[in-house]
């Protein structure tokens, strides 16, 4: 099944911080795969913006460089590209002064959709946001994309809320949580509300407890000083897998629409019951074998910043009162898996007698990444004539074989994103006040364990966390599913 891809309407894109790293590995190599693919139109138009003093020519050679390293061999069609890259040019602007501007607004043309990325420094969203007011560059159809992180606290955050206000609608402002833009992500929307199997089953009644889980392979090495200003809670719990949360213990939105969505959302992050210290474990992994530790990437030698978390939370509403939801992530682990795996509880009489074989849970286990699928486990009688004994096999589903994809053709989550922004569609990225009741949930708790003064527990890179973080489990009598590809 080839996907269909519906090309956008004409759009012209300001890339703000369009020499940096995001934009040379993600933003322009995903929209060069668009351009390649058919979506985005030959009219449109991508405009480079930076400090850097370079000319239409050298942000181009720049660009072709990022194409040749991130795009897949079957995509590197030189005609394209050279086609693709008379799509691009260049304006140096300084955020903070008054230069660039001017060139700016004329190379804006009337009538098109107007998109301004920013792929900065968030203490530049305000200056930027006022610039293009100023020299009306931006109008009331315009549309501004941002990147995490959102805040570092719930202060901050609306602090920027209020800057970003002073200058565009709600309805004209694009965070980018980039877990949103993945296809497997989407899918649990698809799986839970498009089908009557599922939700029947999607409450404390039947549901035993819920893991979240993240784990990486890379460690902080490159970007340790920011890292070691905010840690994997703000880094990867407050943004990406709270929202993976909110899409399984959401109720069904009245209709797939931005605002009906989010309202959902908003609602589970709003029940989820403050954290305790037993909730919680922290670690830091150590220096192996002469590679170095989180300390040393960090250059931080007293560092108390997390490399991974663990977090038992509890959703306090009708539907999840009593099932725990288990979330982890964590840098440097054994292996680069993301999955969310639902355990079912026992059936209310077993009729099957103790020599039938070991009975185990059903679960309902969504592969994120890599090997994108579904996996249900469950019972069935182990085949030959040995009477009834009892067996769990895994119906066991790869969305790439099931659907016939090549994995490349999945568009990347950064492209899905952008190319939402042109269709002025919502849906997939966070509004104001779900980023700010994600902070009022984390504050207290990274306050709690600075009061405490807790230090993180070491662990070994290669490992799947801290011992504590097993514990977390084993007190309620459950284990972590094992990590691996
Ligand atoms: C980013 C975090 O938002 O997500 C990184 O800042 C993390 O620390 C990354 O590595 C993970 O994204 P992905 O798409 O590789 O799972």
């Amino acid at each position: 099944m080839v996907s269909r891809v519906i090309p956008v309407d004409p759009f012209d894109l300001v890339l703000f911080g369009a020499t940096g790293d995001l934009a040379k590995r993600k933003i322009l190599p995903g929209l060069y795969r668009r351009f390649h693919d058919g979506q985005m139109p030959e009219e449109a138009r991508i405009i480079g913006a930076a400090r850097s003093e370079l000319d239409d020519d050298g942000f181009r050679a720049l660009v072709a460089e990022a194409i040749a390293e991130f795009v897949d061999e079957r995509r590197s069609d030189p005609k394209m590209i050279e086609a693709f890259l008379q799509r691009l040019s260049y304006v140096p602007v300084d955020a903070r002064g008054s230069d660039g501007w001017q060139q700016l607004a004329g190379k804006m043309q009337p009538g098109r959709i107007r998109a301004f990325y920013l792929s900065v420094a968030p203490a530049l969203f305000g200056d930027l946001a006022e610039r293009l007011h100023q020299h009306g560059i931006a109008d009331e159809t315009s549309r501004i994309v941002l990147e995490k992180p959102f805040g570092r606290d719930l202060a901050s955050a609306r602090a920027l809320n209020a800057t970003l206000a002073e200058h565009f609608q709600e309805s004209q402002i694009y965070r980018i949580d980039h877990y949103l833009g993945k296809e497997t992500v989407q899918n649990l929307m698809a799986v839970r509300f498009a089908n009557i199997l599922f939700e029947p089953l999607w409450n404390s009644q039947y549901v035993d407890h819920v893991q979240i889980t993240v784990a990486e392979t890379v460690g902080v090495g490159g970007r340790g000083s920011y890292y070691d200003k905010s840690g994997a809670m703000r880094d990867m719990v407050q943004n990406h897998l709270m929202q993976l949360l909110c899409l399984i213990a959401m109720e069904p939105p009245y209709h797939f629409d931005p605002d009906a969505v989010r309202d959902e959302k908003l609602k589970v992050i709003r029940a989820l019951d403050p954290l305790g210290p037993d909730d919680l474990v922290r670690g830091q992994y150590r220096s192996h074998q002469g590679e170095p530790g989180y300390l040393e990437d960090a250059e931080n030698s007293a560092s108390r910043t997390e490399s991974y978390i663990a977090l038992r939370v509890h959703v306090a509403n009708w539907r999840w009162k009593g099932t725990p939801f288990y979330l982890r992530t964590g840098k440097r682990l054994r292996a680069r898996a993301s999955e969310i795996a639902i355990t079912f509880k026992e059936p209310p009489h077993s009729i099957f007698d103790e020599a039938g074989g070991d009975w185990r849970e059903n679960q309902l286990v969504i592969r994120l990444q890599p090997n994108e699928g579904m996996n249900l486990k469950v019972m069935i009688k182990e085949p030959g004539p040995g009477g009834m004994r009892l067996v769990q096999v895994p119906l066991d589903m790869s969305f790439a074989e099931a659907l016939g994809e090549n994995g490349e053709d999945i568009p990347d989550a950064y492209e899905r994103l952008i190319m939402d922004v042109i269709r002025g569609n919502q849906t997939l990225f966070m509004r104001g006040d779900e980023v700010e009741a994600a902070w009022a949930w984390t504050d207290p708790i990274i306050a709690g364990w600075e009061a405490r003064g807790d230090r993180p527990q070491g662990y070994d890179p290669g490992s799947s966390g801290p011992e504590d973080a097993l514990m977390l489990l084993h007190r309620d009598s459950r284990r972590w599913r094992e990590i691996k590809e």
